[in-house]
């Protein structure tokens, strides 16, 4: 199996890169450098023979988004356009991801895939305007949402709540009126995966087992980092000012488990792989 990873320098398009050679598949990586979504032609010309294309390449920058909307329309949803116009010319699978924050965050359940989307933010509307086209565009693609992602790389909650603890930067402020479903990007990457495998079309949501608010997390976190730390609670809107932002982004996951026979790890389990594999790998404890 040979698939292009688009975005492959990214948190998720990295440990996508290290799921497949753990898996045997053969991963033709595209960074930015080698393949700008922007750039007229570039997916024409650069797009390798493949059976799947997978669409890590994003405008992630949430707050950027409200001041650069053109910038991040053509990331996430013209760029995305071009990969299902060439994946379609040439019979190639597309697995393109978008997020949970295409909805508003008024359900209190899990959204399902047949939720209506409302997006909130100019990001988010990007995000749902990338599906669209992808979806407008023939084939057989598959629109994968993701909830809150936390791995090695990229400026994640988690991630910045893990180095305020290294650093001791306390009191903790931490959001405490979000509800997540916050995964790990190597849990996430097998995932896909094994969606591949399936060969599934349409839209599927995914997202740990699982739910907590980002303080409930944090406490996890010192919890099994074996220290105690001051937590100061603070509305979401502190981080975010400019932006408003779906406070509740907890994904139902079902459909993945019917079509695939798997489940993603509880966020607590994610959590514990996570911390383990940042101490292999050398991180200051
Ligand atoms: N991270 C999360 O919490 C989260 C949550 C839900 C959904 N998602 C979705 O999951 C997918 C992967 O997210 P991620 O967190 O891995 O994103 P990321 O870490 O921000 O990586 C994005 C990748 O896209 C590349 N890129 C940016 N502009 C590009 C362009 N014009 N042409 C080609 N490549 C470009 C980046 O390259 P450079 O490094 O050179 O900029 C980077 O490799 C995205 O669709 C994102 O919306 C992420």
């Amino acid at each position: 199996m040979k698939i292009a990873i688009i975005g492959s320098s990214g948190l998720l398009g990295s440990d996508l890169a290290a799921a497949c050679r753990r898996a045997g598949a053969l991963a033709v990586e595209f960074s930015r450098e080698k393949m700008d979504l922007t750039q007229p032609g570039a997916v024409r010309n650069a797009l390798p023979a493949v059976s799947w294309v997978i669409n890590c390449a994003a405008f992630s920058d949430i707050e950027g988004a409200q001041h650069q909307r053109a910038q991040a329309f053509a990331v996430n949803s013209e760029g995305a356009r071009a990969l299902a116009v060439s994946c379609t010319r040439r019979g190639i699978r597309l697995m393109h991801l978008s997020c949970a924050s295409v909805f508003d965050g008024h359900k209190s359940l899990p959204y399902k895939e047949s939720d209506e989307p409302r997006p909130v933010n100019v990001h988010a509307l990007s995000k749902l305007a990338g599906e669209k086209a992808v979806r407008g565009e023939g084939g057989k693609p598959l629109i994968v949402r993701l909830p809150a992602l936390f791995g090695s790389r990229g400026k994640t909650f988690p991630a910045e709540l893990l180095a305020s603890i290294r650093e001791k930067r306390f009191p903790l402020k931490v959001p405490a009126d979000e509800t997540v479903s916050p995964a790990y990007s190597r849990h996430v990457a097998e995932a896909l995966l094994q969606l591949v495998s399936h060969g599934a079309s349409g839209i599927v949501h995914l997202g740990a087992h699982g739910r907590c608010t980002w303080v409930e997390f944090a406490r996890a976190l010192l919890e099994r980092m074996g220290q105690e730390a001051p937590i100061e609670e603070v509305p979401a809107a502190t981080f975010y000012p400019k932006t408003e932002r779906p406070l509740h982004t907890v994904l139902d996951a079902q459909r993945f488990r019917e079509w695939t026979g798997h489940a993603l790890p509880g966020w607590q389990q994610g959590l514990e792989c996570w911390l383990a594999d940042t101490q292999e790998a050398g991180a200051p404890g």
